[in-house]
């Protein structure tokens, strides 16, 4: 078993609802469904969070660490003003995939800088719920191959 934590940033419990011409019509209750269904076929066990509030994903950040053995995040609005998160990942070394829905450099260009790409091994965005569960695919890869 691959164990992977996923972490979902702010306003992304609102999936669904919020902005789906952007973000797609699958809510975040959705999308974990697709998420665990993948991890059972591909022989993965998830502990998947969610919160607004920085701290607390900084905080499940730190509880990955001893259990998870590669990181999936979407830090979501956090992406472009989040040095405790990128520190956070920094610190614990757990191999991290950086996941976003939409195409960030395809939008508002605050949305172009990522804080979190320099400490993560790479960033899929752009193909909606199918990032995530890309996302998933490269972060047991990376646990296989030994990737850090
Ligand atoms: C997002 C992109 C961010 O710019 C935005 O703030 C989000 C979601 C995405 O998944 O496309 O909340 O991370």
């Amino acid at each position: 078993m691959v164990r992977i934590a996923v972490i979902h940033g702010p306003n992304l419990n609102l999936l669904g609802l919020r902005e789906p011409e952007i973000y797609g019509g699958d809510d975040l209750t959705r999308i974990d469904l697709k998420l665990q269904e993948l991890a059972k076929r591909e022989n993965m066990e998830l502990r998947i969070t969610q919160s607004n509030h920085e701290g607390e994903i900084v905080e499940a950040i730190h509880a990955a660490l001893g259990w998870a053995q590669a990181l999936v995040i979407n830090p979501a609005a956090y992406t472009h003003t989040s040095v405790a998160i990128r520190d956070a990942i920094a610190a614990v070394r757990l191999p991290t995939v950086e996941v976003h829905l939409s195409n960030i450099y395809s939008r508002e260009e605050f949305r172009h800088r990522s804080l979190i790409s320099p400490v993560v091994v790479g960033q899929i965005t752009g193909f909606g719920t199918g990032s995530y569960l890309l996302a998933l695919l490269a972060a047991k890869w990376l646990v296989e191959a030994g990737r850090h």
